[in-house]
C-alpha cells in the first residue's frame, strides 16, 4: 500500500523510514484556564494527531521535513541551548522537546523525520502540544531512555516554554496518557490521571470560528496575563485566610487554599479584597474548579443533561469574568445552543479557536446542521467544513513503534 509520508520520506532522505512517532491533538471538555494554577482539568485526546515517520541517526542531528510545504523544513543540532527560530516559527515546537530532554538526559542520537499532522492549527485543539510530544517521544525512544508516559508528560510541560507560553499541563498530559474510548480528569503536583468512559450514545461536536488564537501571537500575551492575574489574586487572598484563621498559615496555592476552606467563605475573602477584575478571574477559577470535580462524577452516572449545565456554566463564566471568549465564540455556541446541544463551550485557551458542543446520537445532526445554517452558510465558511466542525472520538495518547 502506498504510504505518502513514507514517500515523502524517500524523497527527503535515502532510504526507507523505520520508525512512527504519533501525538493526538485534545478537546478539553471541561476545566479551562485552571491547569497553571494547580487545579483539575478534564480533556479527552482526538483523534486528530501528528504523525513522524523517522529514521534514527548516529549523531546528533535533527532532520523534520512537513508534509505541509507551507512549513519549511529544520535542521538542528540536539543540545542544551538551541537557538530558537523567530517566534512562532513552527521549528521551536521541534526544538522544544528536544533542548528539554537534552538538559535532562544524555540524547545522543537525533532522527531524520518526515510530519503530517490533521489537528487544526491554532484553534485551541493543542497542535502544538502534539507536536511536542510526537518529537519528544521520539527522541526520548531513539535514545533509550526509558521514560514513562507521566515523566513525559511533565517533560514535554516544561519543555514547551521554549516557546514563550508559561502553559500548564493539561495539553502534554492527555496527548502523553489518554486512553481510546475515555475522557481524563487530570490532576498535577504531582500529576496524576484518573480515566472515565465517555457513554456510548454521547457526542462531542468540535467547531472551529475560523478566527485563529494564535499562541504565539497576542493570545499568548493575553495568556500570560491572565496567569499573572491568577498569581496576583492568591497573593491577596491567601493572607487574608490565614488572618482570619480560616487556614493555619497563607495557603501556597489554589488546591491548597479549596482543599481547606469551603468554596463560598474563599469567595466572600476574594470579593473583600480583590478588585474588580481580580475577582472576576479568581471567581472564574473558584468555580471552575468545583465543575470539574462535578463533571467528573456526571460523566461517571452518564449524566448528559447535567453535564451540558456545566459545560454551559463554565462558558459563561469564561465570557463573562474571565474575558477569553469572542462573538464568533458566543455565536457557535449559541446555534449549537439551538441545535439542541446539551451544552456549549469554547475549548482550549480562547480568543477565537473552537467550540465543544455536547449532544447524543439524537441530537447530534440538528447541533451540525444550525451550526453550518447559522455560522458556517452566513459566512460563506463552507469549504473544508470537515476541517471546520468534526465529531470528537476519545482516542489514544502518544504511542512509537517500529514501521
Ligand atoms: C492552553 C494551555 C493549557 C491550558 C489551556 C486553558 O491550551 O496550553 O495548559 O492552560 O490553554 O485551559
Amino acid at each position: 500500500m502506498s504510504d505518502p509520508l513514507a514517500d515523502l520520506f524517500r524523497a527527503s532522505f535515502a532510504g526507507d523510514p523505520t520508525h512512527l512517532s504519533r501525538a493526538p491533538g485534545r478537546v478539553n471538555l471541561i476545566g479551562e484556564h485552571t491547569d497553571y494554577n494547580g487545579l483539575p482539568v478534564f480533556p479527552m485526546a482526538l483523534q486528530r494527531e501528528v504523525r513522524i515517520e523517522l529514521r534514527p541517526r548516529r549523531d546528533g542531528l535533527v532532520t523534520l521535513v512537513n508534509a505541509d510545504p507551507e512549513f519549511e523544513a529544520v535542521e538542528f543540532e540536539v543540545g542544551v541551548a538551541i537557538p530558537p527560530g523567530p517566534t512562532g516559527h513552527w521549528g521551536n515546537y521541534v526544538k522544544a522537546p528536544a533542548q528539554e530532554l537534552a538538559r535532562r538526559h544524555a540524547i545522543i542520537r537525533g532522527f531524520d523525520g518526515v510530519l503530517a499532522s490533521d489537528v487544526p492549527v491554532a484553534s485551541g485543539l493543542s497542535s502544538s502540544s502534539a507536536l511536542v510530544n510526537a518529537v519528544g517521544l521520539a527522541l526520548a525512544e531513539v535514545n533509550e531512555l526509558g521514560l514513562d508516559a507521566l515523566e513525559m508528560s511533565e517533560i514535554m510541560a516544561d519543555a514547551e516554554r521554549y516557546t514563550g507560553t508559561r502553559g500548564g499541563g493539561m495539553d502534554q498530559a492527555i496527548s502523553m496518557c489518554a486512553r481510546v474510548g475515555h475522557a481524563a480528569r487530570i490532576d498535577f503536583h504531582p500529576l496524576r490521571l484518573k480515566h472515565v468512559p465517555v457513554p456510548e450514545d454521547w457526542r462531542f461536536v468540535v467547531a472551529d470560528t475560523g478566527v485563529r488564537a494564535e499562541k504565539s501571537g497576542p493570545a499568548q500575551a493575553a495568556y500570560n496575563r491572565r496567569r499573572s492575574e491568577c498569581e496576583e489574586a492568591l497573593k491577596l487572598v491567601a493572607p487574608r485566610l490565614a488572618r482570619a484563621r480560616l487556614t493555619p498559615r497563607p495557603p501556597a496555592g489554589y488546591a491548597e487554599m479549596l482543599r481547606s476552606v469551603p468554596d463560598d467563605e474563599v469567595l466572600a475573602v476574594g470579593e473583600e479584597v480583590l478588585p474588580d477584575t481580580l475577582y472576576k478571574r479568581f471567581r472564574h477559577v473558584v468555580t471552575e474548579n468545583a465543575r470539574v470535580v462535578e463533571a467528573q462524577d456526571l460523566l461517571l452516572q452518564a449524566d448528559h443533561p447535567g453535564f451540558g449545565t456545566l459545560m454551559d456554566e463554565s462558558h459563561g463564566s469564561l465570557r463573562s469574568d474571565y474575558h477569553v471568549s469572542s462573538a464568533e465564540l458566543d455565536e457557535l455556541v449559541a446555534f449549537a445552543k439551538e441545535g439542541g446541544a446539551a451544552g456549549a463551550r469554547l475549548t482550549g485557551a480562547g480568543f477565537g479557536g473552537c467550540i465543544v458542543a455536547l449532544a447524543d446520537t439524537d441530537t447530534v445532526d440538528d447541533v451540525v446542521e444550525s451550526l453550518v445554517c447559522g455560522y458556517y452558510e452566513p459566512r460563506k465558511l463552507t469549504d473544508r467544513l470537515d476541517q471546520r466542525m468534526f465529531l470528537a472520538v476519545p482516542s489514544a495518547g502518544a504511542s512509537f513503534g517500529e514501521l
